[in-house]
């Protein structure tokens, strides 16, 4: 990797599909991954994808005797289709040539994706292929390649195509193939004037509508050749053909811009009508480029993680922000639309929504908090969805669904395949009900980046409080101990979803599970101090809460149950983790690496990953990710729980002997919680969280899509862990300790409608605020707290 750039200088066809998700351009409206342009998908090497945000489809298939419905992200028409042959030969292909120079370089700096080729066909003609692409940042339905073919020692006639290519299923993820796929219907295709063709397509189900329009155009030793194209059509399929005379030496270029609306779109009228009124206002592929790149450097202006210190540290968080900002931008705010586990950038997990939005808000809080005001309102909109869940099982409030879609329904599959072993089997993870503290925990968090107060009252208010109601109904008083209790549930930690030799599925008191209900309650109850009075009692009389369900709240609040392991001061993961079996670490570490999927290899083997103490990912242990440890132990005083600082280090020692860190999201976890007591195995875990999609460490599930959440969450670590961030009483604390192996941070902080400047070294750190400013802000740094007014500068000696 270089500063800006991944560079990949070899043609490695087993890469490829990594390579393609690492590649993938987009704009938080569509995202194309970085397929070659005259690549299909086949032969498991290529996958050109095209998503669209929020672009679902749901379709029925029968599995293992069952009708199974699902909801995919839909694989949208392939805009990238170009490529050239000799008059009547085969079409160029990067597996039918002799490949003698590659190089790709993906440039975050300014998105985009280049190609260089210089390859032998079979009759030892040599040629150079150079390309350029861009999914606009200035236009969000604007993406553009520029596709250029220069022969080295040959002349002749030649035939480029262009095209449009809506004959495509979802077929990008292996352990799916078993289901239906075949989303889109056309419905239309053709060709709208001399230089411009169209292709409409529909989702089966869903009926999203979406109109392709490609104006293409060919340039002959660098002048417009003036050449039209012919026409070619196909049911699902339109492409430009042209018939050129190629010279040696002189280069061939073709520049295909495309525009994409659908019926999901703001300021439309019908997608096919805007799309094509819109090509004739493009201009070429340079002016496309020099506006996109514009657009991006004001996102870096922003965003940028400056540890110049340490380079490659450096240019990996750059990949991590620049995926982020592809998945989620500007063009996402009015969509409606989540943000998906693993980007628009593959079919994984079908591009639903997790609670990985944990992980990634507080980087946007920090730097654009008007997308996360966005992706709450997706929350918010779907308020009714989780009520209507909730009812269905028995409680009252709002219960968000595990995996979200569309309309908030749980999406979470019924069965899911097991690749090891080749079995269906029941997916019960979809009981992990903390997504919805998830939820609450991110409103919260985004008030307290951005003091807004108009977010807060109309609609972060609603979403605590019917949250908060959920858990109160769905917790239950065990009269004998006299303490609440939350059973038949699942932790994060996605290998425990039942009791070994039970028939009932679930846990009882996960204690994540537990400690976050008793969080939301607590801050659903100091809402009452926050927001307006008369609000508080609008929301009240709407939500049919009473002054009993308050009490009820209050009570839970301080009586709630947390395991602990017996004779110990370690939280116990949930009730009965002390019976389980302890698990052969070693025997397996050695036969499958660091960071393996138990549960699929355990099953294959005829055994149960339920039965032992291994987890999936951290759970215990998020709660010293997500609350200071004074927040921690101040819950603890409240339900009468003798728990004490000292305890947290065995607690961490305890869990992270017994994590196999099957889910990326689990190393930034435990990079976070030691990044204080041990910051060497901090900075391991770190460095592990770091290299998740670059080196694809959960071997090949990062070619069907990223993994955002450990993204944005080493991008969060920086910003918030090695810098000691918290807000708290209305104080933006800073206490920094960089570790020793990057030993300088330079970020600007949006806080409370103010930009601030960080330059951070082991010895001192200068805060600078820009000028606009409204009022004064606190900031704490070592325990002292400074006034901060309009375009102050201070310096603090940090020294430890
Ligand atoms: C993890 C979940 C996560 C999901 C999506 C799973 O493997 O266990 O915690 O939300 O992936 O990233």
């Amino acid at each position: 990797m270089a500063d800006w750039s991944i560079i990949y200088d070899k043609w490695v066809p087993k890469e490829q599909t990594l390579r393609e998700a690492l590649c993938t351009l987009g704009n938080g409206y569509i995202a194309t991954r970085g397929a070659f342009e005259e690549a299909r998908a086949e032969t498991d090497i290529y996958y050109p994808g095209t998503y669209l945000a929020g672009g679902y489809n749901r379709l029925t298939s029968e599995v293992a005797g069952k009708e199974i419905e699902n909801e995919d992200l839909v694989n949208w028409p392939n805009w990238l289709p170009v490529s050239f042959r000799q008059s009547g030969e085969e079409w160029f292909h990067m597996s039918n040539v002799e490949v003698l120079d590659f190089k790709q370089e993906l440039d975050m700096k300014h998105g985009t994706l280049c190609r260089t080729v210089y390859f032998r066909d079979s009759k030892g003609r040599e040629s150079k292929l150079n390309t350029r692409r861009i999914v606009s940042m200035a236009n969000p339905h604007l993406a553009a390649l520029e596709w250029q073919m220069t022969p080295i020692n040959w002349s002749g006639e030649v035939e480029l195509r262009a095209a449009l290519d809506g004959r495509v299923i979802n077929s990008g993820v292996a352990r799916y193939r078993a289901l239906a796929s075949q989303h889109l219907e056309t419905l239309d295709q053709g060709q709208y004037d001399e230089e411009c063709m169209y292709l409409v397509v529909q989702t089966v189900q869903s009926k999203t509508r979406m109109a392709q329009v490609a104006r293409t155009r060919v340039y002959l030793n660098g002048d417009a050749s003036g050449i039209m194209p012919q026409t070619r059509i196909e049911q699902g399929y339109v492409e430009h053909q042209f018939k050129l005379q190629a010279t040696e030496g002189q280069p061939l270029r073709l520049e295909k811009s495309v525009l994409l609306y659908t019926s999901r779109d703001w300021a439309t009228s019908e997608p096919l009508l805007d799309a094509c009124v819109n090509i004739t206002r493009q201009g070429n592929f340079e002016k496309a480029l020099e506006v996109h790149k514009r657009a991006w450097q004001r996102l870096w202006n922003r965003c940028d993680l400056d540890t110049a210190c340490n380079k490659k540290v450096q240019s990996v968080l750059r990949l991590h922000v620049f995926h982020l900002l592809q998945t989620v931008s500007g063009h996402t705010v009015d969509l409606d639309v989540g943000v998906p586990a693993r980007g628009w950038h593959g079919e994984a997990y079908r591009g639903h929504i997790f609670w990985d939005e944990l992980f990634i808000f507080p980087f946007l809080n920090l730097h654009l908090p008007a997308i996360t005001r966005e992706l709450l309102m997706y929350r918010y909109r779907r308020l009714n969805e989780a009520r209507s869940a909730a009812k269905e099982s028995g409680y009252k409030g709002a219960m968000f669904p595990w995996q979200s879609g569309s309309n908030g329904r749980e999406e979470s599959q019924v069965i899911h395949l097991n690749p090891q072993s080749g079995r269906w089997l029941p997916d019960n993870t979809y009981l992990q009900r903390h997504i919805s503290s998830a939820v609450a925990y991110n409103v919260w968090n985004y008030y307290q980046a951005t003091e807004d107060m108009d977010f807060l009252s109309y609609h972060g208010a609603e979403l605590l409080l019917d949250i908060a109601q959920f858990w109160s109904t769905i917790a239950t008083l065990n009269k004998d101990t006299g303490r609440y209790e939350i059973l038949h549930v699942v932790g994060p930690d996605e290998y425990h979803t039942e009791y070994p030799d039970s028939d009932e599925i679930g846990l009882n008191n996960n204690a994540y599970t537990n400690v976050l209900a008793v969080w939301v309650i607590q801050k659903a109850l100091q809402l009452k101090d926050v927001i307006d009075d008369s609000r508080f009692e609008e929301l009240l009389t709407k939500l049919h809460l009473t002054p009993d369900d308050l009490t009820r709240w209050e009570e839970i609040s301080r009586r709630m149950y947390v395991p602990f392991l017996e004779d110990t001061k370690i939280i116990a993961q949930f009730d009965g983790y002390d019976q389980l079996q302890e698990f052969d670490w070693d025997t397996y570490k050695a036969k499958h690496g660091e960071a393996m999927r138990l549960d699929r290899i355990l099953e294959s083997e005829g055994d149960n990953v339920n039965k032992y103490k291994a987890s999936k990912q951290a759970d215990v242990l998020m709660l010293f990710y997500l609350f200071s440890s004074e927040e921690l132990l101040s819950i603890f005083k409240q339900l009468d729980y003798d728990f004490k600082p000292e305890s947290i280090p065995d607690n961490i020692a305890y869990y992270e002997q017994r994590t196999s860190h099957g889910s990326t999201l689990s190393k930034i976890v435990h990079a976070w919680v030691l990044a204080r007591s041990d910051r060497k195995r901090s900075w391991a875990n770190f460095e592990m969280a770091l290299m998740s999609d670059l080196e694809d460490i959960q071997g090949g599930t990062t070619a069907e899509g990223i993994h955002l959440g450990a993204m944005a969450g080493t991008v969060d670590l920086v910003q918030r862990a090695y810098t000691g961030l918290e807000i708290r009483d209305d104080v933006l604390w800073l206490n920094p300790v960089l570790p020793d192996e990057m030993p300088c941070l330079n970020l600007q902080l949006r806080y409370r409608g103010h930009w601030l400047q960080l330059n951070i070294t082991t010895r001192k750190m200068i805060i600078t605020f820009d000028k606009g400013w409204s009022k004064e802000v606190k900031i704490g740094v070592q325990g002292e707290i400074y006034t901060f007014r309009t375009g102050d500068q201070k310096e603090f000696d940090i020294q430890r």
